[in-house]
């Protein structure tokens, strides 16, 4: 039987040594019949995973978690708790970061720390019920101790290598999860919009040229903003304007 502790109002924690991965844990749980609300965590994972297929790296000293939801809404409008969990990532790293490190988000689901990777989000539902999802998990990975060291079009780093002291990671959980309830809550009596410009304030390399990766080819041209659904708007070297719900970022 598991054991659950309290956390911010609405959501209860499934503490866990070790997992293979915090999100397979959180799809099973909610298959069979989890509530909205419940956060899986573990202190590591032996199998973690990140966005197409790629490998997460997850030593103990990280922050690795995954939140279970019930979200009554088709899964174009519940991919925008992209926004949601990285405003809550960034609150919650702002407060613990030296002065001066620069957070950004980056589209869709990173957070930059002086311009390397800290912070991923993986977004993974399932079953299409009247056009609804039938469960949505958000999974967060954060870098406080221990980063990969790969250099390339990812290179990584960690709150502890950008100058922050000791961090308790439970600590840094509850943070994470008081955030996520306070900009889930924003978003859903003010709308996106509000999310959205909160995220746009920090948003990486916003009026800069960028270029997205897409299953069959390659755009480059000028990052433009975020459409009212959340997908990047991408003004091509043609002058022609993109419309794009997902994809790789480079700079
Ligand atoms: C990415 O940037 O590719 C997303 C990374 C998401 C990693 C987190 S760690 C907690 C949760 N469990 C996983 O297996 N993956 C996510």
């Amino acid at each position: 039987m598991d054991r659950y502790e309290p956390l911010a109002a609405g959501y209860r924690l499934l503490a866990c040594e070790s997992l293979d991965s915090t999100n397979e844990r959180a799809r099973r749980l909610a298959r069979e019949g989890a509530p909205d609300g419940v956060v899986v965590w573990a202190r590591r994972q032996t199998a973690g995973r990140g966005r197409q297929g790629r490998q997460w790296h997850s030593p103990e000293g990280n922050l690795y978690c995954s939140i279970v939801l019930r979200p009554d809404m088709p899964a174009a409008a519940a991919a925008q708790f992209t926004f949601v969990a990285a405003l809550a990532l960034g609150d919650a790293v702002s407060g613990v970061i030296p002065h001066g490190v620069d957070l950004r988000y980056k589209w869709p689901n990173d957070i930059l720390l002086d311009e390397r990777k800290a912070a991923g989000i993986l977004l993974e539902s399932s079953g299409i019920a009247a056009g609804c999802l039938d469960w949505l998990v958000v999974g967060t990975g954060l870098n406080m101790e221990a980063y990969p060291q790969i250099e390339g079009q990812y290179p990584a780093t960690s709150l502890r290598a950008l100058g922050a002291g000791p961090l308790d990671v439970k600590d840094m959980l509850e943070r994470y999860v008081d955030g996520f309830a306070h900009w889930r809550m924003k978003w859903q009596n003010e709308g996106l919009p509000a999310i959205r410009d909160a995220w746009l304030r920090r948003a990486a390399r916003l009026g800069e040229r960028i270029t997205v990766r897409l299953p069959q080819e390659e755009l480059s041209g000028r990052f433009e903003g975020l459409d009212e659904s959340g997908a990047l708007l991408l003004r091509e070297d043609s002058g022609r304007g993109r419309t794009i719900s997902a994809g790789d970022v480079f700079f």
